[in-house]
């Protein structure tokens, strides 16, 4: 059967704002997340200690991670794609770390600059440092479902970047659908390649809209037992290394989807819509949010 919980990474303010064209305001990025913080979402993904230079929206990663109000029994993971990333995040008072991976090699070149394997080499330097402080570390590994350069991607590829990810001591490997291409047959497939690999307990789905598939993709998730879903406010989102992907799927969307279900998520919809409200007011742009558009124009 369904899980009865599931547990909602709201990436939002990390997914959802990188690729925003314009700076946002540091205050805002804080004030967005101090909001979330209060709507019961269990993790909530703050910044990228990546380099401001290939991503200037996330420059302010420091005065995020210093200025927000951190509520108790909240997680609030930061990507660290290298150990200079790691070091910086853990000053700037980080407690929880994500390295994010690729299951194409062309997409990891364009996303991080070295291939898949240097990448790995790269990621267990962050894991052996983290073990040694408590820290726990979050994998993804994205292109699971296509690549904006290599198309296709065997479900094989997505195993096995997985697989070394959990090796290492990821506690939880994220499978993103980063150009959402994926449809709930090639999600099926994929899944039931990973899930030889790795513990159904430590996999979660990180689904693009892109298609408009991604409801029905996470429902085939759930479906299969996974018990974790990243998702994202008003639906902001995008990667700036691949082209034309659009947001996350929305978390208001989600959250209503799974009330409908009748599975717990601990997280009231309403004070995330008034959330989506604030920020995309604040961006000057319409929610991407079925439930909140539905909501608030009657
Ligand atoms: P590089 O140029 O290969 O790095 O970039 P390098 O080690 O050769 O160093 C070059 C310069 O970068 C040096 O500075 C370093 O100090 C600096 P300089 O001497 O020239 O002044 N540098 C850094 N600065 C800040 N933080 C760091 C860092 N490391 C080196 N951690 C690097 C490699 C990974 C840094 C670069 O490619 C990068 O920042 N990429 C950004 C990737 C990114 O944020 N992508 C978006 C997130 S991934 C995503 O959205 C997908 C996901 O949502 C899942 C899905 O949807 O599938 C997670
Ligand atoms: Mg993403």
């Amino acid at each position: 059967g369904l899980p009865e919980y599931i547990k909602i990474v709201e990436v939002g303010p990390r997914d959802g704002l990188q690729n925003e064209k314009v700076i946002v305001p540091t205050d805002i990025k804080i004030e967005l997340i101090n909001r979330l913080s209060k709507t019961g979402l269990p993790a909530i993904e703050v910044t990228s200690f990546v380099s401001s230079k290939w991503v200037p929206q996330m420059a302010d990663h420091k005065e995020v991670m210093r200025g927000i109000e951190r509520h108790p029994g909240v997680q609030y993971p930061v990507l660290t794609p290298n150990l200079q990333g790691f070091h910086s995040a853990i000053a700037a008072g980080a407690t929880e770390v994500s390295v994010f991976g690729a299951a194409s090699e062309s997409f990891s070149k364009m996303n991080i600059n070295c291939s898949i394997e240097e990448s790995i080499e790269k990621f267990e330097e962050i894991a052996k440092s983290a073990r040694n402080m408590d820290i726990p570390v979050r994998g993804y590994v994205s292109c699971a479902l296509g690549c904006p350069y290599e198309g296709n991607i065997i479900p094989a590829k997505v195993a096995e970047v997985s697989k070394r990810l959990y090796s290492m001591g990821c506690y939880e490997i994220s499978l993103g659908d980063t150009i959402g291409v994926g449809t709930p047959g090639s999600m099926k497939r994929m899944l039931e390649a990973v899930m030889k690999e790795i513990p159904l307990s430590a996999l979660a789905v990180h689904c693009h809209d892109t298609y408009g598939q991604a409801l029905a993709n996470i429902l085939t998730a759930i479906q299969m037992g996974v018990a974790v879903v990243d998702s994202s406010v008003a639906g902001l989102g995008g990667c700036p290394y691949a082209k034309g992907a659009t947001g996350n799927v929305a978390t208001e969307d989600v959250i209503y989807m799974l009330n409908g279900l009748g599975i717990n998520t601990g997280v009231d919809l309403y004070t995330v819509m008034e959330t989506g409200n604030f920020i995309c007011t604040a961006l000057n742009k319409k929610t991407n949010s079925k439930v909140a558009q539905a909501s608030f124009n009657t």
